[in-house]
């Protein structure tokens, strides 16, 4: 009797436990944070390049800087195994990523080298900014397209 009842509070404490651990992985709301700061840096260079915005030099150049290095974030910690979409609930992250690491790992580096062709460009007038915004927009969307779930 004593003995059931335990089993009993401890499926509860899990079943509690659960939901509260879905809702809070640091991991992954770190590596969704760095891509909201890439969509932020991105908002003003495309506005620019597609004539929402006033091309500025500076602004231009600051944004390119930051995309530059915030891609240059160190990706090691950020994608442990088990935090694919088909085990937890808060991430878009495909598990292919996890069967393809070498091809994931290459759609990071051409976002690598879009954003420094980008970084060089961006200052230089609003028809140097376009096709390198073109160019690292390319790059995002070839790996969500493989790797990110529609919603
Ligand atoms: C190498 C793959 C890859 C590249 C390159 C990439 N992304 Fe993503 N992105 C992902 C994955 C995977 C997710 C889903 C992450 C998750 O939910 O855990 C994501 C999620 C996002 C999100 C949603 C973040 C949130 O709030 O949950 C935004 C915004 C985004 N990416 C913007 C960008 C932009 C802008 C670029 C290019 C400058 C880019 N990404 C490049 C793979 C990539």
């Amino acid at each position: 009797m004593a003995f059931s009842k335990i089993i009993g509070s401890a499926a509860l404490v899990v079943a509690l436990a659960a939901p509260a651990l879905a809702q809070d992985n640091p991991t992954v709301a770190a590596r969704q944070g760095q891509f909201k700061l890439y969509g932020h840096n991105i908002a003003v260079l495309g506005g620019m390049a597609q004539g929402r915005m006033d091309y500025d030099a500076a602004m231009a150049q600051t944004a390119a800087d930051n995309l530059f290095h915030l891609t240059r974030h160190d990706q090691s910690r950020l994608w442990p195994e088990g935090t694919d979409s088909s085990s937890i609930m808060e991430t878009r992250a495909k598990a292919e990523i996890w069967e393809n690491l070498d091809d994931f790992t290459a759609k990071f580096v051409a976002l690598q080298e879009a954003s420094v062709a980008l970084q060089a460009a961006a200052g230089n007038g609003l028809d140097a900014l376009r096709p390198a915004v073109g160019a690292v927009g390319a790059s995002c969307g070839a790996c969500h397209e493989a790797y990110r779930e529609e919603s």
